[in-house]
């Protein structure tokens, strides 16, 4: 099966380890086994003594009991029974489209977009119609344009909320309007919502598509919002027919999650609170550091995120954006990603959660290579 290059990934394969500041980064600066423990006031020699005795068989196969009860009380209506555990929210996304789209669908993805959104469902034959978000929208999308796009039917809406890369975050409004939509064509939404969580106003923790329509596949992740990438775990929550149908294809590629993975999360996910709120301290944090940054800076303007890891930053350079970031990479050890790997040329994307001081320093010398300019 042809599937399109994954372009920001072959960007973070090429560049991350030969960075110093690592600006592309987009979880929140993840942490150890044992800061987790003390963030979740978890007795590390409890912890030991529930790991080492356990057995190392395939677990339960659709992740723990436990796991799958933490992950829906992140929601106000899912029940445990609707949620599926997988590799990540990258493997949870892939058997969604693959449960759900068969040649000649039409997905309505929001672009630019996380990339799996677009080249999955084309790889299978479906016909997609980008809905083109703009910056003078605030990287909202115009929801009269998704009527027009969904008219006459289509299979899936996809969305993510908050939005990676813009940063932007639905408002009660537009969440409403989608649902409309997504009723009249008799589509599913493909609620991809990985930096829930990480809102930078209140209500703290933004309302999500499970809770509000009933033909949602909502996508979550212990990577972003909970700083645990290494788990490499992330869920699905879905209805009767699109659970039976995930499931159908999750038996030929997942089996189970790792037994240690799923017990981390568990533990991460029942004191989420704690782990949220350190999160919640760097974005904002280190936003407001950028923010500042961008004030001050004549080439860069940006729309301010509103939530998530990441914003696109505008320059004013006659440069292509790989070239600005080659060129910064070259010479002051800065990784950024360039907006060409996802159909936003003339756009630098900055992931700004990362360690403080990285930001700090990383923004510094972004200073000087604009300077040269
Ligand atoms: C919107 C979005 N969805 C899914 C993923 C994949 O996340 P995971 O690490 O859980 O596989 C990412 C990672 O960048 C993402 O930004």
């Amino acid at each position: 099966m042809r599937i399109a290059d994954f372009a920001v990934e072959i960007w973070m394969n090429r560049w991350e380890t030969r960075c110093r500041y690592n600006l592309a980064e987009t979880c929140v600066d993840s942490v150890t086994t044992e800061e987790l423990l003390a963030i979740d006031g978890v007795d590390a020699a409890a912890f030991t003594a529930e790991l080492l005795p356990m057995r190392l068989s395939y677990g339960e196969i659709e992740g723990s009991a436990r796991l799958r009860a933490a992950i829906a009380a992140l929601y106000e209506t899912a029940s445990a029974d609707a949620v599926i555990v997988a590799h990540g929210a990258a493997g949870a996304n892939a058997l969604a489209y693959q449960a759900l789209v068969e040649p000649g669908d039409v997905v309505i993805p929001m672009v630019p977009t996380y990339q799996q959104h677009s080249s999955i469902p084309e790889s299978l034959g479906a016909e997609v119609r980008p809905l083109a978000l703009r910056e003078e929208d605030g990287w909202l999308p115009d929801t009269g344009e998704l009527r027009r796009l969904a008219h006459g039917g289509a299979k899936v809406i996809a969305v993510v909320n908050p939005h990676n890369p813009t940063g932007s975050l639905l408002d009660e409004r537009r969440l409403d309007d989608i649902v409309a939509i997504a009723r009249e064509a008799g589509a599913w939404i493909l609620a991809d919502e990985v930096y829930r969580g990480l809102e930078q106003v209140e209500p703290v923790t933004s309302s999500s598509f499970v809770d509000r329509y009933e033909r949602t596949v909502g996508i979550g992740s212990m990577s972003k919002a909970f700083s645990l990438a290494g788990l490499r775990l992330g869920w699905i929550v879905a209805p009767g027919e699109a659970h039976a149908a995930v499931n159908r294809h999750r038996d030929y590629s997942v089996i189970s999650v790792g037994m240690v993975d799923d017990l981390l999360a568990s533990i991460a996910l029942e004191a989420r609170d704690a782990l949220l709120a350190r999160n919640r301290g760097i974005v904002r944090e280190n936003l407001a550091m950028l923010d500042a940054w961008v004030a001050a800076e004549p080439r860069i303007s940006y729309v301010r995120p509103a939530a998530g890891t990441t914003a696109l930053l505008r320059y004013d350079a006659a440069l292509d954006a790989e070239t600005v970031c080659l060129r910064l990479l070259e010479t002051e050890g800065v990784l950024l990603t360039p907006g060409s790997a996802m159909d936003a040329e003339g756009y630098l994307r900055i992931g700004y959660a990362n360690e403080t001081a990285v930001l700090r320093e990383g923004l510094a010398r972004f200073s000087a290579f604009l300077a040269t300019l």
